[in-house]
This record gives C-alpha cells, structure tokens and sequence, in this order.
C-alpha cells in the first residue's frame, strides 16, 4: 500500500494557478457583465473600469492581510489564505491589467471626457501604482526571489504593498464626496492598514519576548 501522504489524503482543493485561474475568470465574467448591462458605450467602460477596481481591491486586501491574520488569528483558514497570497496577489496584478486596458481604450475613444478634470500629474499616483504593480507580480516566481535575495525581496515587497495601499485609501477618499459608500471602502482599507501594524506590533512583543524567555530557561 502506498505511504499515506498529504498529497493523497487531501481532497482535490483549490490552490496554486487553479486558484488563479478561477479567480481571474471571475474578474473576466464581472467586467464582461459590467459592459454588458450599460446600453451606452461610455458608460459601459466606466462602470468595468469602477469594476474592475473593485475587484482588484478585494484582491489585494487578501494579499495584503494574509499573513498579519494569520499571525492574529491562527486557524486554517487564514494559513490556507497565507499559502496562497502569492495567486490572490497575481491575480490582483491581473484584475488591475484589465483595469489599465480599459482606462487605455476610455481613454482612446472619449479623450475628451477622460482628460476632464485629470492631467498628466493627477495620472502620478496611479502610474507609480502601475509600476509596483508590475515590479511585485514579476518579481513573485522563484528565480526572482532568488536573484534579489530574501532581504531585497522583502523590502520590495513590503514598500509596494504600502505604496497600493495608500493608493487605494486616497483613490476612495478623493471619491467620498461622490457617494456614502465611498467612506465604508475608504474605512475598509484604513481597517485593514490598522491591523497590519497592530499584527507587526505583535510580531515585535513576541520576538522581544523570545531572547528573554530563552536567557531565563538556561539561567534556571
Ligand atoms: C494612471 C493610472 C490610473 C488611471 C488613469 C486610473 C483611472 C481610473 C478611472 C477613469 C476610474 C473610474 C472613474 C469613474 O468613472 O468613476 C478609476 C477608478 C478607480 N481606480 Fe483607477 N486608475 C489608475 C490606476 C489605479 C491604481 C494603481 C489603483 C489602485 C491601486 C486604482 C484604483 C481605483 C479605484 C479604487 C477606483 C474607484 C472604483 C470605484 O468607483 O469603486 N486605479 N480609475
């Protein structure tokens, strides 16, 4: 009989490019819906373009909070969530692709409507989004870890994740004014920056706290 492994036992879950396939299929079938429902070709463009930022957002909260909610709470959901956040992050990468193309194509067909209120330095914030975006999704496979080495990755990483977060945090905040609802994703992103620093916190008591349990065990 063959060894009882996890491999074996475990049921055909869903992980890895599986993960991300569906979760990029469902960013397809949510933008196609949403040009779909509106007749009028402007507005259809928007409301994918407002879609496709939400998606992105939901996406990127899961990534951004894994391992402090794995840290904070410790169950197998939220490790489950830890092991994938590389696939919840590429696929924040990819539903943000389908947001730059349809910004692209608003852009080529309504300039007029798009440049309405925007120029070349209102377009900063976002295009240095882009560029992490960019930089984080093509440095997450194993040979770019490994050329960049544990620290320069982590460094990378941690900047570009602040760098979009505060990005999302001042793309709601600008739009408060717009709807009510805008304050409830504003405060979701300013909840979620809260407890990413309350978990580093948490890590740093529990390091501190390690030396000093270890010197009185040996000290006994
Ligand atoms: C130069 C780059 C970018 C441009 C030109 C751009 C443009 C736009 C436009 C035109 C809208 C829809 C406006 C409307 O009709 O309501 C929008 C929505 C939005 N974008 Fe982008 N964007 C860019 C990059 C980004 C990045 C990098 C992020 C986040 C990391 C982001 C997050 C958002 C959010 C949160 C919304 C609002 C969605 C909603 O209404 O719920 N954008 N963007």
């Amino acid at each position: 009989m063959p060894p009882i492994t996890a491999t074996t036992t475990a049921p055909a879950s869903l992980h890895g490019w599986r993960l991300f396939s569906l979760l990029a299929l469902l960013v397809i079938v949510a933008t196609a819906l949403a040009l779909l429902w509106q007749p009028q070709l402007v507005e259809a463009l928007r409301s994918a373009i407002r879609v496709t930022a939400r998606t992105s957002f939901a996406l990127f909260l899961l990534a951004f909070l894994a391992s402090s909610l794995a840290l904070l709470v410790p169950s197998p959901t939220t490790r489950a969530l830890l092991r994938e956040r590389r696939f919840f992050g590429l696929a924040f990468a990819f539903s943000h692709l389908i947001h730059g193309v349809l910004i692209l194509t608003y852009a080529q067909l309504f300039p007029e409507l798009f440049w309405n209120g925007r120029s070349a330095a209102t377009n900063i914030p976002g295009s240095v989004g882009y560029l992490f975006i960019l930089l984080l999704a093509l440095t997450s496979f194993p040979w770019a870890m490994k050329a960049l080495g544990g620290r320069g990755w982590k460094a990378l990483h941690s900047t570009g994740s602040w760098v979009l977060a505060v990005i999302f945090c001042l793309s709601f905040y600008k739009r408060i004014p717009m709807s009510p609802g805008y304050v409830l994703a504003f405060g979701l992103m300013f909840s979620a920056i809260v407890l990413k620093l309350v978990a580093k916190l948490a890590q740093r008591v529990r390091r501190n706290a390690q030396p000093a349990r270890t010197s009185l065990a040996t000290a006994r």
